[in-house]
């Protein structure tokens, strides 16, 4: 009789570690070398150009040309104050045949100062891009009332003006929890500084559990700080093995780690660079040694 009893409570615990085994993998985002299948069942390429600190007139011309040069993922914010001149660029792209709305993913991110009127914050940057609908639309920051633009942002879902929505600079799974809790639609993405000095692994493994996949800001450490990050030893050895420029390990290494990464540049030799980067792949061993170059050491405070 006990042994039985004792079969049955072995077979329960199996049945039970398995089929949360499976339940995990059904949530976690799909992952392809470019592409990666939302939770929201849209999907976002892998790789886009960072808008931050472009003037309209810059941004217009470099999201031109990085839609011309094969990228398809765009990222500004109401913040940048550069929303007009990306709509600029992605519908003059759109004119030349470069690529259709569809194929394009437009981000942008409701800004603090707007968080008491978050439904007009939506509208606001629907008509500065000159767009029906974002691809994906983020909290900028953790604030006062982040839950009411949380969910404004739901609102802004249903109403078919947002396909995808997240948060940004949230780091720890507290902080997440925080919102997943009142979350009728789950967070797809949650954007952060994310570099190989800062490699918050923890958070990305947690957020994985409910199909949301991390995207990096300043993969190059931002502006003033990319020199620190380009002269790593470790990265100047592993670009001369690969014949690939520093800044194309690192965004490979982003990639490989399951980000989606945004490097922002105003030059477009860089901007071609940037995405030169799906012809090679790095060793598990190199992958390794750039995880090893983690300091949990962050550039911003915010
Ligand atoms: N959610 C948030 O709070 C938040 C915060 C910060 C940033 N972001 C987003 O993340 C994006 C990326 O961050 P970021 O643009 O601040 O910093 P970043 O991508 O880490 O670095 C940009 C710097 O790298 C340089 N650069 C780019 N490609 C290069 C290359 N191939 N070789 C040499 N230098 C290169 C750029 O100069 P050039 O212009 O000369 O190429 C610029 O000085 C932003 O643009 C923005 O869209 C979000």
């Amino acid at each position: 009789m006990f042994k039985k009893i004792f079969m049955l409570i072995i077979c329960a615990v199996f049945v039970n570690f398995f089929s949360a085994c499976a339940a995990q993998k059904e949530t976690q985002p799909e992952m392809k070398n470019d592409f990666v299948t939302l939770n929201s069942g849209y999907k976002m390429p892998r790789l886009g150009l960072g808008t931050w600190t472009l003037d309209d007139d810059t941004a217009e011309d470099c999201v031109y040309y990085a839609l011309k040069v094969g990228y398809r993922l765009i990222d500004t914010a109401r913040y940048y104050g550069n929303e007009v001149g990306v709509g600029r660029g992605v519908q003059r792209a759109i004119a030349d045949g470069i690529a259709t709305r569809e194929e394009i993913f437009i981000t942008s991110k409701i800004m603090p100062s707007t968080y008491n009127s978050p439904d007009k914050a939506i509208d606001d940057s629907l008509k500065n891009l000159n767009l029906d609908y974002v691809d994906l639309m983020l909290i900028h920051q953790p604030g006062y009332n982040d839950e009411e633009v949380y969910k404004a942002l739901e609102r802004g879902v249903r109403a078919g003006k947002i396909r995808s929505i997240g948060i940004s600079n949230y780091y720890t799974p507290h902080d997440f929890d925080r919102i997943k809790n009142i979350a009728e639609i789950m967070p797809a993405v949650v954007q952060n500084e994310n570099h190989i000095y800062y490699q918050n692994e923890n958070l990305q493994s947690y957020v994985a559990k409910y199909g949301a996949v991390v995207e990096s800001w300043y993969p190059f450490g931002g502006r003033g700080n990319t020199r620190k990050i380009f002269s790593d030893a470790t990265i100047k050895q592993l670009a001369q093995k690969y014949s690939k420029s520093p800044a194309q390990i690192i965004l490979r290494w982003h990639l490989q780690a399951g980000y989606v990464v945004i490097p922002g540049s105003a030059n477009k030799n860089h901007i071609a660079e940037n995405f030169d980067v799906f012809d090679f792949e790095l060793t598990a061993d190199d992958m390794n040694l750039i995880r090893g170059l983690n300091k949990n050491r962050r550039f911003e405070n915010w």
